[in-house]
């Protein structure tokens, strides 16, 4: 099935701070190379007949490539971010206003701090939630009440993996990939009986950003350094499609981090 993301060019990408481990302040970023990178992932998605829609990239915000932290967009229902850090904040308004503008969804501001996909995973039957480093545990119910959805909470505990997108990923209605290692005991008992056959990602996989790809179902974008983790997904009947982000690890990011996707209201 076709999809839908939202997508922001990297002409302001740069690395400022750290405020997650893999950021590098002191690299130097090759913003050509970023930019190269970044359409290669554009001319990925459409040539798998996906659409891709763009925001305009704001002067001064380094981190508006990653899209997927600016809202989560559930039937229709478009959710906005409260950023946990004063330089990404003003982000939330240029999705706002793009939702709004685009008509069809309906937005809400996040009264809590809440960082849109990175946190919020929709798996076609509920909401899994990340917390422990960068939203509240209190947005998951703001998030579920707004979206109408079951928004399942999920406490990551290894801050090399922030975001939940980072150690988790849906890979169609019934099947999930995740990195054990970086959620609590609690959150990985829950795990186990909500997903006993989901395919687990290795120390190694996480740690090449595997897991911070976007499925449509068949296929999955993903880091082309996470080859072993390919090769688990052919196995299981995915098809991989790699593609090499690696300018955006020196701010912690990856395919899924540059892809907000869009879900409409149902017809
Ligand atoms: N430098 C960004 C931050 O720390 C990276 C965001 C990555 N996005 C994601 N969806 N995990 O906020």
């Amino acid at each position: 099935m076709s999809r839908h993301y939202l997508m922001c060019a990297p002409v302001h990408f740069d690395v400022t701070e750290k405020s997650n481990p893999w950021m590098r302040p002191d690299h130097v970023v090759d913003r050509e190379r970023a930019l190269s990178q970044w359409h290669t992932l554009v001319e990925v998605y459409e040539r798998l007949g996906h659409r891709v829609s763009l925001l305009d990239p704001v002067p001064g915000l380094p981190d508006m490539v990653f899209t997927a932290n600016g809202a989560v967009v559930v039937g229709g229902r478009a959710f906005v971010a409260r950023f946990r850090s004063a330089t990404r904040r003003p982000e939330s308004a240029a999705h706002q206003r793009w939702l709004e503008s685009t008509g069809g969804y309906d937005v809400a501001m996040s009264e809590g701090i809440g960082e849109g996909e990175g946190d919020f995973l929709f798996t076609g039957r509920h909401v899994l939630a990340g917390t422990g480093f960068r939203t509240d545990h209190a947005t998951h119910l703001e998030a579920q009440e707004f979206l109408g959805y079951p928004v399942i909470s999920l406490r990551l505990a290894d801050e090399c993996f922030y975001h939940l997108d980072t150690a988790l990923l849906p890979l169609d209605a019934d099947t999930i990939a995740y990195y054990p290692g970086a959620f609590s005991a609690g959150s990985r008992r829950l795990l186990e009986r909500l997903y006993p056959d989901a395919l687990l990602a290795t120390a190694e996989d996480a740690g090449h950003f595997g897991l911070n790809a976007i499925s449509d179902g068949h296929h999955v974008v993903l880091p082309s350094d996470s080859t072993r983790f390919a090769d688990h997904l052919r196995d299981r009947g995915y098809e991989p499609i790699p593609v090499d982000l690696s300018e955006f690890r020196a701010s912690g990011g990856g395919p899924k981090c540059c892809t907000l996707e869009l879900r409409p209201a149902a017809e």
